[in-house]
């Protein structure tokens, strides 16, 4: 087993339901916050992480993000050498620094099930996962690294699964996979997971440290999902089955230092909307 984080994760199969109608025939993925779409941020994100390697899981009707990170001839062609050329600069950049594939999610069985799809292009070795929906940015502070480059630097010391958390409401525990466990020694933003329930009534909640949509996952998770059954909402958790490795002390929390939106609500769309508008100013 490779012991490195080449590679990159994106579950990008969901319906994106709270999208609608936008999401009808354009996958939420590629739902722009300003110009960009929400998934070339987490490309770049991941690339800042010196993560090259992108392999996404996607799902009828979202070829559009194929043809995103591909060369488009015939733009190229009528643009080259017009004031109109620089538009191209950012994305022309990703897609040299990276390689992509693809595969696809059959049927939408939840989160952990969409991982498990991507076992064919991750193989043995541990990997990062990007939620695209979960835009992060970094501190105002140019000495700051993305949360993604902040994940690989414990995986280097700690060589276990670990999931980004921030503290959310105590109402809104229902919303996310909550989690709870020791700081470890020496940290006041690093946790060992001993418990982790997936969107638990504010009542049930052991905290409200939420997960966010940042993994770092060991490959060992391909055959603990292989046995998960469906748990809430008839969906694969992804975080019953991290449960099985936090069981034997295998999985780390990390409260991660940056801004993270949830561009998968519209209140959370809009809010980076304008958080993006007010720093292009
Ligand atoms: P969400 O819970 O946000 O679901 O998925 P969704 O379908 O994208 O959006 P709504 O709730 O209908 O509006 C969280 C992440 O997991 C991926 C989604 O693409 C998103 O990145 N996912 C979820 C899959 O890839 N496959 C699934 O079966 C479920």
């Amino acid at each position: 087993m490779r012991n490195k984080i080449t590679k990159c994760l994106f579950p990008a199969a969901g319906y994106g339901t709270r999208f609608l109608p936008a999401t009808k025939a354009t996958p939420k993925e590629m739902l722009p916050i300003l110009t960009k779409p929400l998934i070339q941020y987490g490309v770049e994100e991941a690339l800042e992480a010196e993560i090259h390697t992108m392999a996404i899981v996607t799902g009828r009707g979202k070829r559009a993000i194929e043809d995103h990170f591909d060369i488009s001839y015939e733009l190229e062609h009528q643009i080259k050498g017009t004031s109109k050329e620089h538009y191209l600069t950012e994305i022309r950049d990703v897609i040299t620094q990276c390689t992509f594939s693809y595969t696809r999610q059959i049927e939408m069985k939840g989160l952990g099930h969409a991982i498990l799809s991507g076992e064919t292009l991750i193989g043995d070795e541990p990997f990062a996962v990007v939620l695209a929906d979960d835009l992060c940015t970094h501190l105002p502070d140019e000495h700051s690294s993305g949360v993604l480059a902040q994940m690989v630097e414990l995986y280097n010391l700690y060589k276990c699964s670990i999931v980004a958390i921030e503290e959310v409401p105590e109402h809104k525990t229902d919303k996310y996979g909550i989690v709870a466990g020791d700081l470890m020694e020496g940290h006041d933003d690093l946790y060992r997971v001993d418990q982790m329930v997936e969107k638990p009534d504010p009542k049930d909640a052991p905290s409200n440290l939420a997960i966010i949509g940042r993994y770092i996952l060991t490959p060992d998770i391909f055959d603990i999902l292989r046995e998960t059954k469906a748990g809430k909402g008839q969906e694969i958790q992804i975080t019953d089955a991290l449960m099985e490795q936090a069981r034997q002390g295998k999985v780390l929390a990390y409260r991660f230092k940056g801004r993270r939106f949830d561009c998968g609500s519209v209140d959370g769309f809009v809010e980076a909307t304008n958080y993006f508008y007010e720093l292009s100013k």
